[in-house]
């Protein structure tokens, strides 16, 4: 039991690292992002949902939209680990990153907005690409 209690323990302080990035300022605006995107998709996939969830939908884009705005103002935590010369480029082109998916929550928004489904998705997409990226080039490999 001992020797359990111990491995138990071990591990958790390995595993802390892993989980130490999420409670950085812009993880957890992140959080906001991907918990209301998240939704909206699973909204906009379920037919049963296709008429009646659009105020919902609106409301969870906003709370989107100020997530990312607030993300904005914030660095990530990969920029602590970029040199001194590189550290302004680093930082516009993260905010140029972000100010992208801003437009194309836009995009999102305003398909949602005129009930257009199909250019709902393509958004949608274009969403998770833009995360993929921005994740690739400003966040530490976990
Ligand atoms: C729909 C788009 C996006 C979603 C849903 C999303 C979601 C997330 C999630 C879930 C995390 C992990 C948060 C945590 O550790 O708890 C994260 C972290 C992060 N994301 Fe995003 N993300 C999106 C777009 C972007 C974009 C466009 C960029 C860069 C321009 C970006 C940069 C980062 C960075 C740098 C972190 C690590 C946190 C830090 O460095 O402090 N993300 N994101």
């Amino acid at each position: 039991m001992k020797y359990l209690l111990a491995t138990v323990f071990a591990v958790a302080a390995l595993a802390t690292p892993v989980f130490a990035e999420e409670d950085t300022p812009l993880g957890k605006e992140m959080d906001k992002v991907n918990k209301a995107v998240k939704a909206v998709n699973r909204a906009l996939q379920d037919p049963a949902q296709k008429d009646t969830s659009k105020d919902a939908n609106l409301a969870k884009l906003a709370d989107a939209k100020a997530a990312m705005e607030k993300s904005l103002t914030l660095e990530p935590a990969m920029a602590k680990d970029v040199p001194a010369a590189d550290k302004e480029k680093f930082l516009a082109d993260y905010k140029a990153a972000m100010q992208e998916q801003l437009k194309v929550l836009e995009e999102l928004r305003a398909a949602i907005a005129d009930g257009k489904a199909d250019d709902a998705t393509k958004a949608m997409e274009k969403l998770t690409k833009g995360k993929k990226e921005g994740h690739k080039k400003f966040k530490k490999e976990d």
